[in-house]
């Protein structure tokens, strides 16, 4: 069940972040709606709550493993999302906006396989 909710948040990051990107590589000034500055953050927030509500409760260890590997992904989701909103070029934003896309598609790529290396597993 917990997992479920995890899985469902993880979709909706994904698509949020794909939403305010184009709008943000766009100019479109719907992304300086309210909602659209709080919702992703909620979003985030009960994704990495759940996330490590689940490790705790399989006893997983962040520091070893696949889910060490989950986690340097999602810094470095974080950190080009924030190149993606932040960018004061194009060129820079769409670097962030790629950057983004590749590091939560291995983030999900480790999440399903279990391992640091989802290309080999
Ligand atoms: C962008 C961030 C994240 C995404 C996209 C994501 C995605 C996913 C997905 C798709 C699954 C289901 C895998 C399956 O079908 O078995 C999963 C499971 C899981 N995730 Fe995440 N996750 C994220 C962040 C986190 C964080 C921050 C933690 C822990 C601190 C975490 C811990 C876990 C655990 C423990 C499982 C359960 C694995 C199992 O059942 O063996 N996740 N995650």
């Amino acid at each position: 069940m917990l997992k479920l909710f995890h899985i469902a948040l993880a979709y909706l990051t994904v698509l949020g972040f794909v939403v305010r990107g184009i709008w943000a590589l766009t100019d479109s000034p719907l992304r300086q709606q309210r909602w659209v500055r709080i919702v992703p953050h909620i979003i985030d927030t009960g994704l990495l709550v759940l996330g490590i509500v689940l490790m705790l409760s399989l006893s997983l260890s962040p520091l070893t493993g696949w889910l060490a590997a989950k986690l340097l992904g999602l810094l470095a989701y974080i950190g080009f999302g924030v190149l993606t909103m932040r960018a004061t070029s194009k060129p820079l934003a769409l670097a962030g906006f790629a950057g983004a896309l590749i590091s939560v598609g291995y983030i999900f790529a480790v999440a399903f396989t279990r391992s640091a290396w989802p290309l080999a597993a």
